[in-house]
């Protein structure tokens, strides 16, 4: 094992600590944001109003050191609300750069469905190649550019629901649900006295372990996490066996692939191991795959879930020894 190994895995333990501090319960929630974050994708976040979106991707961001802000889609909003505009400075006889909330380093974009298709191309594009083309003129984003974007899942109404080709720029799907009840418990108890979890975030009792100029050489650690030939060719026939699957209209393409791959080295790091585990590709086969695959008409309405037809998948292909 080696010493920079040690500080990934440091890191990231320190960072579900101070996280803890604020938001109570949601663990399974903390470990696949770090994930995505420290291999340096975008997640999708779906949840009901007030399970703690907003103030988790903030207290990530706090903990990390990182830059935050946030975006709420409207159906009136432009591309350049999210990525900036030039405007002509007359005192120094040229345009300068208004830039938009996108150059940050964690970026929620809260309902992304309400914008129509040219706005969410927008920061969809942003995401691919983390440079923002404004007026020919291209900037790079910050190294850590990490999206959370929430879909609200209730009101479908007057939306314009992400299409499935989108949806695979996400590296996986978080799901929040509503808190136990001994969390909840917990929550009530804490806003009654002064330790409300945004009281805390705020208080100084939540620390930073790291600088952002430090985190993508740490990042950069996951490279030593190992996968063994035959685990990598489990992952792919995982990923090939959602093409095939008889209730399935579209499958999950090679994105996914690399998606799992990433995601189930990040899943080790955070297990403090330096290698990958079968049981770490099928953690995260449901979190990296549900989104991207549509079931046919036929089995959807039979009541048959994504979620299912993955297990069913995992179940079939034969884990390596
Ligand atoms: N697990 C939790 N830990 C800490 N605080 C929580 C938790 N769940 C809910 N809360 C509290 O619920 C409130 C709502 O949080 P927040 O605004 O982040 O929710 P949200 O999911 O972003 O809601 P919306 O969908 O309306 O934007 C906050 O005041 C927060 O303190
Ligand atoms: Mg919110």
């Amino acid at each position: 094992m080696n010493e920079n190994n040690d500080t990934l895995k440091q890191i990231l333990a320190a960072a579900r600590h101070e996280v803890a501090k604020v938001i109570i319960g949601q663990a399974d929630v903390v470990d696949k944001s770090l994930i995505a974050i420290f291999t340096g994708q975008h997640a999708l976040i779906e949840g009901v109003p007030g399970v703690a979106k907003t103030l988790l991707v903030r207290t990530l961001a706090h903990v990390l050191g990182c830059g935050f802000s946030r975006i709420q889609f409207t159906p009136d909003l432009m591309p350049a609300d999210i990525t900036g505009t030039n405007v002509f400075n007359l005192q120094r006889n040229e345009f300068t750069l208004i830039p938009g909330p996108v150059f940050t380093s964690f970026l929620l974009a809260d309902e992304i469905n309400r914008a129509p298709a040219k706005t969410q191309s927008a920061l969809l594009q942003a995401m691919q190649e983390r440079t923002v083309t404004i007026d020919r003129e291209t900037h790079v984003l910050p190294a850590n550019f990490t999206v959370f974007a929430t879909q609200n899942p209730i009101e479908y109404e007057g939306t314009y629901p992400l299409p499935e080709a989108q949806k695979d720029r996400f590296m996986l799907k978080i799901s929040m649900s509503a808190p136990g009840r001994d969390e909840e418990f917990t929550l009530a108890q804490r806003t009654l006295s002064r330790e409300s979890p945004e009281a805390t975030l705020t208080s100084g009792a939540v620390q930073a372990v790291i600088r952002a100029e430090d985190l993508p050489a740490v990042r950069a650690q996951l490279n030593d996490i190992t996968v063994r030939d035959e685990l990598t060719g489990y992952l792919v026939d995982l990923v090939r066996a959602t093409r095939t699957h008889e209730s399935v209209l579209v499958g999950a393409g090679p994105r996914a692939t690399q998606s799992l791959l990433l995601a189930s080295r990040a899943a080790a790091a955070l297990a403090g191991r330096d290698f990958v585990t079968p049981d770490d590709i099928k953690a995260m086969a449901g979190p990296v795959l549900e989104h991207r695959l549509i079931l046919r008409a036929e089995f959807e309405i039979e009541g048959l879930a994504v979620s299912e037809v993955i297990q069913r998948i995992l179940q079939e292909i034969t884990v390596p020894r």
